[in-house]
């Protein structure tokens, strides 16, 4: 178990004016950044990134939405960081998203729903690693 997890606040976030708000919230639910940036993700990026879904039938609107404009990526630091992290964005649809929660604050829908967080350790190494260069993580 590492204590690091990989975000991403979405285009509809960054659109919206939403990146001070949702970095104050992170930082205040006791997450430390360690790496931050805007980047925007190409299509073969975004394709990449979310492989895992290429067979879904949403596949092709998250990649769209995924490039349509810029991203903020973090790395972020904490005790169990993957878990804690879910927990404070809550859940993948807005509509089921607990009060409090970063998607239930921000998000619209489940497609547009603000924010990433991954899902595993594994997988917080690899989206890391994805977005930021060695010398790019602290
Ligand atoms: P996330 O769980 O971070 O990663 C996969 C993304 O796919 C998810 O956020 C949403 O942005 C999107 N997604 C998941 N389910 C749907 C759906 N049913 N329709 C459209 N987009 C979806």
């Amino acid at each position: 178990v590492t204590n690091r997890t990989f975000t991403m606040l979405k285009p509809d976030a960054v659109e919206k004016g939403h990146i001070g708000a949702i970095l104050d919230k992170i930082s205040a639910s006791g997450f430390k950044v360690v790496a931050l940036k805007l980047t925007h993700m190409t299509t073969a990026d975004a394709k990449a990134f979310y492989a895992i879904h290429s067979e879904r039938p949403f596949y092709g609107e998250l990649v769209e939405y995924m490039t349509r404009g810029p991203i903020v990526a973090a790395v972020l630091e904490k005790d169990n960081a993957v878990e804690d992290f879910r927990t404070l964005i809550g859940a993948t649809n807005p509509a089921d998203a607990a009060e409090g929660t970063i998607r239930k604050l921000y998000a619209a829908s489940i497609g547009e729903n603000a924010v990433h967080g991954s899902d595993s350790d594994e997988n917080a190494a690899i989206e890391s690693a994805f977005h930021f260069a060695g010398r790019e993580m602290f």
